[in-house]
C-alpha cells in the first residue's frame, strides 16, 4: 500500500503526491487473472470479433519495421482458426483523426498476415459498411477478414456506443487481444463488450500474468529501473512501485531533477522546477519505506542538444553552467549494474539517456545487458527501453518485453485497464 499514514518523517508532503498515492493501486482492485479467455467460450462456427493492436512502425518505403505486435497476436489468431472460428480482426494504427486517410490503411498487415498464415486475409475496404459486413457474412469457418482502421471513425476514440453496437454487429463473440491500447477505453476496446461475451486472448493473458505476477508477488530483491525525460510522466509508476520494490534506480532525463531536488546544480540539463519538491517527498518516502534508491553519480554532459555535440563525464554534483546531462556516466553504468547482481525480478522502463545518439548511448546499453546477464526475471516496459533491447540483440534474455507503451506504464502504475475491465469475469 502506498499508505501516506505511514509517511513517519512527520513532514508535509506536496499535494500532488497525496493525490498520486490515493488514486491508482488498481493491480490490486481488480482481479485481472480471473478474465475470461478464448479457452472458456465455445467459438466454433462462431463469428469472432477480435481487436488486436497492429499499431507497427513503418520504415520510409512503407514496410512494416517492426512486426512484434502482429507475431504476438497470432497465438490468439491461429487459435480462433484451428478451432473454426470465423476470424474478423480489428486494430488502430496510427492517429488518423477519425478520417479515412489511406496513409493509416491496414493493408500492408493484412499482407503480413496473409503470408504468416500462409493463406489470404480478406482485406475490408471499411470498417462497418458493407465491404466489411459482406466479407464478414461470407467467411466460411477458419476464414480471416482485417477491418479496416478503426480510427477512420470519430466515434472510435469517443466509445460511442452506437458504432460499439455496429462493430458488435459484425459478430457473436469478441475478444480482446491488444494489450498495448487496453489503456484507452475506445469502442473497440471497451465499448464493443456491452454487445457480445467478452473474452481476453492469448497476448493480454500473457502480460498480465507477467506483469501482475511480478508487482502482486515478485521474487525477491525486486529492483526497479526507471528513465526517460521525465518525473511528470513516471510519478505515478514510481509511487505505485515504491511499495514493492527493494530497489529503485532512477536514470534518463528526470534523474536530474532528483539531483536539483539534492542541491546540485544541473547546468541546462532538463529539469522540472515544479517538481523538485515532489522528487524531495519521493526520496524522503523512499527512505521511509527502506527503499534503496539510486541516482547517477556521474553524467555525460554535452554542450549542446545534437548528437555529434562535444562532451565528457562530470560527478553529478558538478554539472557546469551551459552544460546538458545526456548520459549516465561509467561509475554510475557500475553501480546500476551491481545492484542487478542478484536480484529475483527487474522491471525496466525508460532509457538512460539520449539512447538514440552513438554518444550517448552507452548508459542504456550497459542497462540493457546487467538486466540481461542478471538472471532475474526481467520484464520490460514496452516503448524505448524495448526497443532498445530488441536492437541490442538482448531479446531472447529477457522473460518478458511487452507489447505495450502506455499501457504498460499504466499497468504498473497500478492502474485498472478499461479495456482488460470490460471483459467478462469467470465466476
Ligand atoms: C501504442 O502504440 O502505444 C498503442 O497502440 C496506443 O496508441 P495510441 O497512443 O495512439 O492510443
Amino acid at each position: 500500500m502506498c499508505s501516506v499514514r505511514g509517511f513517519a518523517t512527520g513532514k508535509e508532503l506536496t499535494a500532488n503526491l497525496v493525490q498520486h498515492c490515493a488514486a491508482g493501486k488498481g493491480v490490486n482492485k481488480m482481479n485481472y487473472l480471473n478474465k475470461k479467455t478464448v479457452e472458456d467460450i465455445d467459438v466454433a462456427g462462431k463469428k469472432v470479433l477480435v481487436r488486436c493492436d497492429f499499431n507497427v512502425p513503418f520504415d520510409g518505403e512503407g514496410n512494416i519495421s517492426d512486426p512484434k505486435r502482429i507475431d504476438e497476436a497470432l497465438k490468439t489468431i491461429k487459435y480462433l482458426i484451428d478451432h473454426k472460428a470465423k476470424v474478423i480482426l480489428c486494430s488502430h494504427l496510427g492517429r488518423p483523426k477519425g478520417e479515412f486517410n489511406m496513409k493509416y490503411s491496414l493493408a500492408p498487415v493484412a499482407a503480413y498476415l496473409s503470408k504468416a498464415l500462409g493463406f489470404e486475409v480478406k482485406m475490408a475496404s471499411d470498417v462497418v459498411g458493407e465491404s466489411a459486413k459482406s466479407i464478414a457474412a461470407s467467411l466460411k469457418d477458419g476464414e480471416v477478414e482485417l477491418i479496416e482502421n478503426v480510427r477512420f471513425h470519430k466515434e472510435e476514440e469517443k466509445n460511442d456506443p452506437e458504432f460499439s453496437k455496429q462493430l458488435a454487429s459484425l459478430a457473436e463473440i469478441y475478444v480482446n487481444d491488444a494489450f498495448g491500447t487496453a489503456h484507452r477505453a475506445h469502442a473497440s476496446t471497451a465499448g464493443v463488450a456491452d454487445y457480445l461475451p467478452a473474452v481476453c486472448g492469448y497476448l493480454i493473458q500473457k502480460e498480465i500474468t507477467v506483469m501482475g505476477g511480478a508487482l502482486e508477488d515478485p521474487k525477491r530483491p525486486f529492483v526497479a529501473i526507471l528513465g526517460g525525460a521525465k518525473v511528470s510522466d513516471k510519478i505515478g509508476v514510481i509511487t505505485n512501485l515504491l511499495d514493492k520494490v527493494d530497489t529503485l534506480i532512477i536514470g534518463g532525463g528526470m534523474a536530474y531533477t532528483f539531483m536539483k531536488a539534492l542541491g546540485y546544480s544541473t547546468g541546462t540539463s532538463i529539469c522540472e522546477l515544479d517538481k523538485v519538491e515532489l522528487a524531495k517527498d519521493i526520496m524522503t518516502m523512499a527512505k521511509d519505506k527502506g527503499v534503496s534508491f539510486l541516482i547517477p553519480e556521474d553524467t555525460v554532459v554535452g554542450m549542446e542538444y545534437k548528437p555529434d555535440t562535444e562532451f565528457k563525464t562530470v560527478p553529478s554534483d558538478q554539472i557546469e553552467d551551459n552544460w546538458m546531462g545526456l548520459d549516465i556516466g561509467p561509475k554510475t553504468r557500475e553501480k546500476f549494474a551491481n545492484a542487478l547482481v542478484g536480484a529475483g525480478t527487474v522491471v525496466w522502463n525508460g532509457p538512460m539517456g539520449v539512447s538514440e545518439w552513438e554518444n550517448f548511448a552507452a548508459g542504456t546499453i550497459s542497462v540493457a545487458k546487467a538486466v540481461a546477464e542478471s538472471g532475474a526475471i526481467s520484464i520490460i516496459g514496452g516503448g524505448d527501453s524495448a526497443a532498445a533491447v530488441e536492437k541490442l540483440g538482448y531479446a531472447d534474455r529477457m522473460t518478458h518485453i511487452s507489447t505495450g507503451g502506455g499501457a504498460s506504464l499504466e499497468f504498473l502504475e497500478g492502474k485498472v485497464l478499461p479495456g482488460i475491465a470490460a471483459l467478462n469475469d469467470k465466476n
